[in-house]
């Protein structure tokens, strides 16, 4: 495993690897590493013959500074971590070398980044799509590999890459759970045990609505009113959406047809934001 600081020299071995037709694999992240990326590393490890994970905090993703700041950074376990998966491949850049003096350009993906987690975190969106463009440009891998936790993310990359006309395939990952069925986040760790433990209730709330769902339950405003109901019987959690929506273009569904469709939600604990979804109508 070789951790590769900078872009151009990034850039050459990408383009070897091209050269020797090796399929690339790659699974960008911002470190602090959790049972959910290493889920991530393990489906490109089965899929590709090279495996490339990023390592980049991402400044331009961040809405308040202090986030940025206290954002966990430990390149020496992530990478004790990842060599035990039998990646090929870090790529830790500096920040000027993704973003060089007088950087001026970004991306936004018009439509699908002012709701939902957009609308809490303006500018997010559009952070998350100029630097997977930039590591996308650098890669230039034949997949890349993201969890369906950030639903919204998801739909956004799929957006840009075909908008922007990246050769590669989106490999989206299932959820990866706590045993108490809380999606991994590196957020987690910062709830404190009783909200932790607590925190199950937006799983057990979405799980309910998606049942009533199998049972036949079409109307998003009773799929909505279940899951709401559900997670305020938890004096902890405070809601901030909870959003019905198709899973492509994320705008809002009445009554839920043949296409796939997300509940989608995010819910605070004390000063820790959770998000979460289900999928309905999975096709795959
Ligand atoms: O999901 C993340 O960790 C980040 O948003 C990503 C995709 C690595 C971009 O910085």
């Amino acid at each position: 495993m070789e951790i590769i600081n900078r872009r151009q020299r990034m850039f050459s071995i990408a383009r070897k690897l091209r050269r020797e037709t090796k399929t690339v694999g790659f699974v960008p992240t911002m470190g602090a590493l959790h049972a959910g990326h290493l889920a991530l590393v393990q489906e490109c490890r089965q899929r590709c013959d090279v495996v490339i994970v990023s390592i980049f905090v991402n400044p331009t993703q961040f809405n308040q500074s202090q986030d940025l700041e206290k954002y966990p950074r430990d390149l020496t376990a992530d990478a004790a971590m990842l060599s035990e998966y039998d990646v090929d491949y870090i790529y830790a850049p500096e920040a000027d070398e993704i973003y060089p003096e007088g950087f001026s350009t970004s991306v936004n993906v018009e439509g699908l980044t002012d709701t939902l987690e957009g609308e809490s975190r303006p500018g997010h969106f559009r952070g998350v799509a100029t630097v997977v463009t930039i590591l996308f440009n650098t890669i230039r891998p034949d997949h890349a590999f993201f969890g369906q936790k950030d639903a919204q993310q998801v739909a956004v990359i799929k957006r840009l890459t075909r908008d922007l006309g990246f050769e590669m395939e989106i490999v989206v990952v299932p959820t990866v759970r706590e045993e108490s069925g809380l999606a991994m986040s590196s957020r987690n760790e910062r709830l404190s045990d009783e909200e932790r433990e607590k925190a199950a209730i937006i799983i057990e709330a979405l799980r309910e609505a998606k049942l009533a769902f199998k049972k036949g339950e079409r109307n998003a405003s009773d799929l909505t009113q279940i899951v709401k109901n559900r997670i305020e019987t938890e004096p902890l959690a405070k809601i901030d959406y909870i959003s019905i929506v198709d899973r492509e273009t994320l705008q809002p569904v009445d009554k839920i047809g043949d296409e796939e469709t997300l509940i989608a939600v995010a819910v605070a604990f004390g000063d820790i934001r959770l998000i979460d979804n289900v999928i309905l109508n999975r096709k795959q």
